[in-house]
């Protein structure tokens, strides 16, 4: 492996989390948001069709809990009561308030997720909570849930005991980054998307100054826990641990101010880009699509764990123009890394096949697994050399295990059907001179046995998701 690459990510190995006694946070959130498909353009009757279409659609037995609302919910003009200081909902998109639509996810047996922003204004220009947070924490409590969040420091390689508590315990809070108030500017800047492949402090001066006091990187070696990003997001962590309610605690920060370095002690998952966009590669402004955030993921993919996650932004299966292997693509990595999966896609009317990638059994198991909280690796980058930083051929040969074994994950970057081939030997864990059955995750059918290498065809910007397992004596024949 690269040196720089090495240090780096011995460097952002987490050790500590948020650790609730109900378990909520300990395995990637699952569930669905309003943003990338309906954007500001919600109201009551899309969340209660979306939680009934979940039940129906089986995705709810598939473990998908959250019916999460994003931005754009409550009153634009009197944003704020003025006594309560409480935000004001739009009455005419929620009739009900937000509480009489969580009662109702609620009796579905889901649970209710809502939007804030550690700044004056959402991204929408909506109430912001910076100095808000006490009451806004208790607002969104009252709106929803039961069970104290309890943190406690917890070594994060160690597999948690927890009580599981019955019925829906928990709600969440996505919350935003947008206008910030110069006073609570950092001193230095850091976005990932300035990041180029090299030290941390390298390439850092393009770009816009990122809301930084200087407009300039942070020396080797800074804390970036104790800047005023980690200050406005600990913030809203103290609030909402002042409340008698679980809060799933997702941090949109962007990856800023390198949140990977300290949302674990934060919150539960923390975003680690700009926005998703529903294409393979390029960007289009602050949105991106799968490719540039699949590259970054193959440095920064060793910060999540049992507790504390890396969220590389919301579901685009289904969106846009991708296509069916794009969107098969999107969801084995995005389930692989271990990312909250939070479907972005219309549930009304959905193709079978795009609800049979977002129902995929094993993908989903993978995702959720009880015993490995680790996510896949990079173990060959493929058509470049190993370690190098490219936004349209990331790493395509992955690995990761599960209780079920080891599994791989093989991206065809390239524009056509083409034959790629794991040499067993390369595969840490596995060896050249065993003999494997190989399994295909998509489909729960064995592929066969294999000894040193297995070749398959992955089509254009598809990927096989592999499962291996080692064959002793008479087992796999
Ligand atoms: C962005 C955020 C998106 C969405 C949007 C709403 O900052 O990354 O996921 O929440 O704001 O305005």
């Amino acid at each position: 492996m690269h040196p720089v690459l090495a240090t780096l990510l011995a460097a952002a190995a987490p050790a500590l989390g948020l650790v609730n006694p109900d378990g909520t946070g300990r395995l990637p959130a699952l569930g669905w948001n309003s943003w990338n498909e309906y954007a500001c353009d919600i109201n009551e009757t899309v969340f209660l069709r979306v939680g009934q279409l979940m039940i129906d659609l089986g995705l709810k037995d598939r473990g998908y809990e959250y019916v999460n609302i994003d931005d754009c919910w409550s009153n634009k003009e009197l944003r704020r009561d003025n006594i309560t200081q409480q935000i004001i909902p739009d009455y005419e998109k929620f009739p009900n308030g937000i509480k009489g639509l969580a009662d109702k996810i609620h009796d579905m047996g889901l649970k209710l997720g809502i939007y804030g922003d550690a700044g004056t204004s959402t991204c929408g220009g909506y109430a912001g909570s910076i100095g808000y947070e006490d009451v806004d924490a208790a607002t969104f409590a009252a709106w929803g849930v039961d069970c104290k969040l309890m943190p406690r420091h917890q070594d994060k390689t160690v597999v948690v005991e927890f009580e599981q508590l019955t019925g829906w315990a928990g709600t969440d809070l996505k919350y935003d980054n947008c206008n910030v108030p110069e006073e609570w500017y950092d001193l230095w800047k850091y976005a990932p998307e300035l990041w180029f492949g090299g030290g941390q402090a390298e390439s850092q001066d393009n770009g816009d100054p990122g809301s930084s006091v200087t407009g300039e990187p942070a020396p080797a070696g800074y804390d970036w826990s104790t800047s005023n990003t980690a200050k406005r997001y600990d913030l809203m962590r103290d609030a909402l641990l002042g409340q008698n309610r679980t809060i799933q605690y997702s941090l949109c920060a962007w990856g800023h101010s390198h949140v990977e370095q300290w949302g674990n002690d934060t919150g539960h998952s923390w975003r680690m880009w700009g926005d998703i966009y529903p294409e393979w590669d390029g960007h289009y402004q602050w949105s991106w699509g799968l490719m540039p955030i699949l590259n970054h993921a193959s440095f920064f993919y060793n910060t999540t764990n049992f507790w504390g996650h890396n969220d590389w932004d919301m579901l685009e299966v289904g969106n846009g123009n991708l296509t069916l292997e794009e969107s098969r693509s999107h969801f084995a990595f995005w389930s692989g890394l271990k990312s909250p999966l939070i479907i972005g896609t219309k549930l009304d009317g959905i193709d079978d096949e795009i609800l049979d990638i977002l129902a995929n059994k094993e993908l989903v198991e993978f995702n959720q697994d009880p015993a490995y909280g680790e996510g896949i690796k990079p173990y060959k980058w493929g058509i470049n050399p190993d370690g190098t930083w490219n936004q349209t051929h990331p790493a395509e040969f992955w690995c990761g295990e599960s209780v079920k074994g080891t599994h791989l994950y093989v991206l065809n970057t390239l524009n056509a059907t083409t034959r790629k081939t794991v040499d067993f030997d390369e595969v840490p864990g596995l060896s050249g001179r065993k003999t494997y059955k190989v399994h295909d995750m998509w489909t729960g059918r064995d592929l066969g046995m294999a000894k040193g290498k297995y070749s398959m065809k992955v089509k254009a910007h598809d990927t096989a998701a592999l499962r291996i397992e080692e064959c002793r004596g008479r087992r796999c024949h």
